[in-house]
């Protein structure tokens, strides 16, 4: 049952813990969280009310909205700036003089396209669009392209907490500020951060700044993982007295304000940042935030492969005085040793290809590469990661099922 060769830290949490049979390699010994990355997207248009209640009714663990504005100030769930490929506003004739072009360069953010910009639509009018599913994977449902309009964050917030209450069960919210320098230049605001006040001041009115815990409180308070997955409470099963949430962004400054305005745990999202996978990138990061979220690769090939493969120049003494670059495993242990909790995106439904760098390129630097979604979610859930962005959350429900078996009964 448990694992033969206990170290101190692990006999320490079981002893405050009683949620999962199995150890995980993970922060606080449970097994990884699920995150639904824009909902659950491989069934219903994503961001849509349709996607939230499907993840919600799969028994995800958080349910992810991505944030902008419209053009009168209102926060909306749109994933990119622009609605043009998740949505049927270009057959809208009334809308066809919105298509433009616009161009930003940022430190962290670029744009330069033309396209439907979600800033020059009002709250009324986006509601007046629809949500439709990508027509780029043929075996996702096109069924519900009518059934869902554009939703405000408050919408959002308003349908999973009704799905919380109905449920009985606590779904997190994590929400991700998409560009805040373009937003933050588009809407001025005195101290320059109006975006991230607006979210703060949501977060505020709704009581999630309310009771946030301290690091390693555990999401799954159930005697197992099965039990978790199907609601069956425990007997000692204590209803949390705070919303569980996490707030995102790609922007290490909007990071680092939200991390010292609010409790509520923050999420350094990364692509490109050499100097964050470093020891002293990692103390940087501690500082303001509780989890790390770095685009998969980064953690299966490693950052030097990685920053090669994207082009990604870097000044090595740099990256050498700030401790070297840290290899998968010991990205996760460092990580772990500040407390810092790790969440790779995003894995994919099992009929789309991984879009590993492994498996594009033919290069024998590569350790390992998976071969299947299986695999792949195996190797994430054996480097002890924390939570996982995931499409297709009936499938990763059964392979972290799996996983929990698997080393349950390794460790007999
Ligand atoms: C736009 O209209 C065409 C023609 O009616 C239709 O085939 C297509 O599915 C519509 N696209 C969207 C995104 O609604
Ligand atoms: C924007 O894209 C256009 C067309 O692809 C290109 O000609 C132009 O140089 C780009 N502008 C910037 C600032 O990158
Ligand atoms: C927030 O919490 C306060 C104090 O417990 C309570 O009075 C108020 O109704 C709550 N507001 C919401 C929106 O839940
Ligand atoms: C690289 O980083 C080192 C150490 O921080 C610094 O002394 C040096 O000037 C940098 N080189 C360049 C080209 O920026
Ligand atoms: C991959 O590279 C190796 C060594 O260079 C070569 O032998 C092999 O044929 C290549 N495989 C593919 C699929 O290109």
């Amino acid at each position: 049952m448990f694992k033969s060769i206990l170290t101190l830290t692990s006999l320490a949490l079981l002893a405050t813990s009683t949620y999962s049979r199995s150890v995980w390699n993970t922060l606080d010994g449970n097994p990884s969280k699920l995150a639904g990355h824009r909902g659950e997207k491989a069934f219903m248009p994503e961001h849509s009310l349709g996607s939230y209640h499907m993840a919600a009714l799969m028994a995800v663990d958080y349910i992810e909205p991505d944030l902008v504005l419209s053009k009168d100030g209102v926060l909306m769930v749109v994933h990119n700036e622009w609605l043009g490929d998740t949505t049927n506003v270009a057959n809208l004739t009334q809308f066809a003089d919105r298509k433009k072009q616009y161009t930003f360069k940022g430190k962290y953010s670029a744009i330069n396209r033309t396209e439907w910009f979600v800033w020059d639509f009002t709250y009324a009018e986006l509601k007046t669009i629809n949500r439709v599913q990508d027509t780029g994977y043929p075996y996702r449902p096109q069924y519900f392209n009518k059934d869902f309009s554009v939703l405000s964050f408050t919408e959002y917030l308003d349908h999973v907490e009704g799905l919380i209450k109905t449920l009985d069960r606590p779904f997190g919210v994590i929400p991700e500020l998409k560009s805040p320098e373009v937003f933050n230049a588009l809407f001025p605001s005195a101290n320059g951060r109006g975006y991230e006040d607006r979210l703060l001041d949501i977060m505020t009115k709704r009581n999630y700044t309310l009771n946030q815990p301290p690091p390693l409180s555990p999401v799954m308070q159930s005697g197992d993982l099965l039990d978790n997955i199907l609601n069956i409470k425990p007997k000692n099963y204590a209803k949390p007295n705070y919303k569980l949430a996490a707030l995102q962004s790609f922007d290490p400054e909007t990071c680092e304000y939200l991390g010292k305005k609010t409790k509520i745990p923050i999420v350094s999202l990364d692509q490109n940042k050499p100097w964050m996978y470093t020891p002293k990138g990692l103390d940087k990061i501690a500082s303001y935030s509780k989890i790390l979220s770095p685009g998969k690769d980064l953690l299966l090939a490693g950052p030097a492969l990685y920053f090669e493969y994207n082009k990604i120049s870097y000044n090595k003494t740099e990256i050498e005085s700030m401790g070297g670059f840290l290899q998968p495993k010991d990205l996760v242990r460092e990580a772990h040793k500040r407390q810092i909790e790790v969440s790779p995106y995003t894995l994919p439904d099992s009929r789309q290809p991984s879009g590993l760098l492994c498996t594009r390129y033919n290069d024998t630097r590569f350790e390992y590469c998976p071969k299947n979604r299986k695999e792949e979610m195996f190797y994430f859930f054996d480097l002890g990661c924390d939570y996982i962005f995931v499409e297709n959350i009936f499938e990763a429900q059964v392979l972290r099922l799996a996983f929990d078996n698997k080393i349950d009964s390794e460790d007999c």
